[in-house]
């Protein structure tokens, strides 16, 4: 369809092929677009984003860790070098959490963790979006994605401070997209995406029984982070140039669902 023809874009956090950046990466070069990809210096000598550039028609990869201004700048620089002009369209597609990792409780959190977590997850989306701004390094019309959980509205206790970082991420995504929408009609969104068998996702508690009971309570089951790359496809597209400052749910149905009748049908009393 080539619904990104002659668009330019960064995607962060392509760590491996089940990376849900990785599948968008895929999908946007397939849909036209020219890209640059990065991801945090640490997570490059573990992953094979080196493979994907190579798919993307070369597409360089620049290192950056995204709660550094300095790599920011260095990053946004680097892709208009690249691409001989400003960039279209941003993937934000970056989480981690030092309490997850270490199994620590929500109501035992170690504080500096939890910043760690606040900058990493969410912060780091200002940072991207400040960053691009002074250096005017967005088109008019461009779009910006991060993606989210709806951990952010509802409490899912396993989810830790992370549910935390995504609220925050939410609200930076109305905040700055009012502000950038004025400046440069930038729009600015986040996607909540179903639970997905990702290396971020499977660092949360009990994540196999969750992914199954979140597939039995959304009527069209589970989005796969394949689905979720064409969701993100279009939101970059200018097929939704007016869809700006929104939490868009990509979940099956979840967030609408109260209780689906194959969950009930598990309390039913012989
Ligand atoms: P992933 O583990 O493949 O991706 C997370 C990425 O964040 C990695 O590439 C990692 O290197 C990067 N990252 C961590 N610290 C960084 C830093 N300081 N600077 C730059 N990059 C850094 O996992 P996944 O699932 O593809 O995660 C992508 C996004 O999707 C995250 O925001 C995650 O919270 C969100 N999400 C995931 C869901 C899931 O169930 N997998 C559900 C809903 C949202």
């Amino acid at each position: 369809m080539n619904l990104l023809n002659g668009k330019n874009g960064i995607i962060f956090g392509a760590l491996n092929d089940m990376s849900i950046a990785w599948k968008t990466a895929e999908q946007a070069h397939a849909q036209g677009a020219g890209l640059v990809l990065t991801n945090a210096p640490v997570a490059m000598r573990m992953g094979a984003i080196q493979e994907l550039a190579a798919a993307c028609d070369n597409a360089p990869v620049i290192p950056a860790d995204a709660t550094s201004t300095e790599d920011l700048e260095a990053l946004f620089q680097g892709a208009m070098d690249h691409f001989g002009g400003k960039v279209d369209f941003v993937l934000h597609s970056i989480g981690m959490s030092p309490n997850v990792r270490k199994g620590r409780h929500y109501t035992d959190l170690k504080y500096p963790w939890l910043q760690q977590t606040l900058d990493v997850s969410a912060i780091s989306l200002h940072k991207t979006l400040q960053t691009a701004m002074k250096l005017d390094a967005l088109s008019e019309w461009g779009s910006v994605v991060a993606l989210t959980y709806i951990a952010a509205q509802r409490t899912f206790p396993d989810y830790n401070d992370m549910a935390d970082a995504k609220s925050l991420l939410e609200s930076i995504t109305r905040s700055f997209g009012y502000h950038y929408g004025v400046a440069n009609k930038v729009r600015v969104n986040s996607i909540s995406q179903s639970p997905t068998m990702t290396t971020a996702g499977s660092g949360v508690k009990g994540f196999d029984e969750f992914m199954s009971y979140s597939e039995s309570m959304s009527p069209l089951g589970n989005a796969t982070g394949e689905a979720c790359a064409e969701y993100c496809v279009a939101m970059f597209s200018d097929l939704t140039r007016y869809v700006t400052m929104q939490n868009l749910f990509h979940d099956g149905g979840f967030s609408s669902t109260g209780v689906s009748t194959e969950v009930i049908s598990k309390f039913v009393k012989d």
